[in-house]
């Protein structure tokens, strides 16, 4: 049988997929048996900053650089919440039931609450972390130029403080990803994830008021993170992590064919359920061949 181990920030994987952060994510119970199911690693959800902030009582809406109301709806109903204690006895709790790589994510805004936070996942026995940055430009005098600075510098605070791999996981609207891409590679970034998919937002006409948009992504969106993958690819200098609209193994193949070192996979687990992931490996099993009798050139950053 084909092995289908790959490495992704620098961590050894039995297979090429994994359980994105989501509530699926969640607790000790669920990712075993993300694992039982066959994944090659987890991403536990993500332990929002807007969460730290609220418990450290000191929101204060004219010091905060970026408001970003929608992770608060975002938490609510999308995902759970947890403390920060809670956060740290999750990923001890994961990391000894499971034998696959358990990476933490943390939800950043800004630099300014991770840089302590983010030595004790470490401490918690975390084998990564997945910085997911989303800052959402809402106001006409942020520039994109700032907007990225923030985001390289949230990356380089924490990369500087904790001896764990770093993934960035971004959103797609950023100008010039390549430029970003090599910034986040230069300040200890070592995989990035293409992309986050925002909470969507829609409007109940009949009530005239905000409702939560249909949460899971289709397997139509796969082609965006494709595009950018393959892009980035002899550029980034650093893994690329595939995510939003694989809903199949040959979903995961066109995103290694493109040049994804692992592929990240949550609505079609909500949709399918868990035994969708073995079914995915037989998939990406057929599709093996081609992804080794292909000869990417080798990655490389500038
Ligand atoms: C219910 C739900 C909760 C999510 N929670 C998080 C989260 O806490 N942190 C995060 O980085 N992404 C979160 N996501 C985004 C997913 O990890 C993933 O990036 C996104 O759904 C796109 O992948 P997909 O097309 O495979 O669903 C969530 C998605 C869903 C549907």
């Amino acid at each position: 049988m084909a092995d289908l181990s790959v490495k992704y920030m620098g961590l050894d994987l039995s297979n090429p997929l994994i359980v994105s952060s989501s509530s699926l994510t969640g607790t000790v119970d669920k990712v075993k048996l993300c694992e039982d199911s066959g994944a090659g690693a987890v991403v536990l959800k993500s332990l929002f900053e807007e969460q730290i902030e609220s418990e450290a009582e000191q929101i204060d809406d004219e010091s905060w650089p970026y408001p970003h109301p929608e992770a608060f709806d975002y938490m609510r109903q999308m995902g759970m919440r947890l403390g920060q204690d809670e956060y740290l006895k999750l990923i001890e709790g994961a990391v000894q039931a499971l034998s696959i790589p358990v990476i933490a994510s943390l939800n950043c805004v800004s630099p300014r609450w991770w840089n302590s936070y983010a030595e004790k996942l470490a401490g918690a026995g975390a084998d990564g972390i997945e910085l997911n940055i989303s800052i959402m430009p809402r106001d006409y005098n942020q520039r994109a130029a700032e907007i990225e600075k923030v985001v390289i510098k949230i990356v380089e605070s924490i990369s500087k403080r904790v001896n764990l791999p770093i993934a960035v996981k971004i959103g797609p609207y950023f100008t010039s990803l390549p430029n970003l891409a090599v910034g986040l590679r230069r300040v200890g970034a070592e995989a990035l994830v293409l992309f986050n998919r925002f909470y969507q937002f829609d409007i109940d006409i009949d009530k005239v008021e905000l409702a939560p948009g249909y949460r899971f992504s289709s397997s139509q969106e796969i082609h965006l993170p494709l595009r950018w993958i393959a892009i980035l690819y002899n550029q980034a200098g650093c893994d690329l992590s595939a995510s939003t609209g694989v809903h199949d193994g040959f979903g995961v193949v066109k995103q290694l064919l493109a040049g994804a070192a692992a592929v990240q996979i949550c609505s079609t687990l909500f949709i399918n359920g868990l035994e969708q992931i073995g079914k995915m490996i037989e998939e990406v099993r057929a599709g093996w061949k081609s992804i080794t009798s292909i000869q990417l050139p080798t990655s490389k950053g500038s």
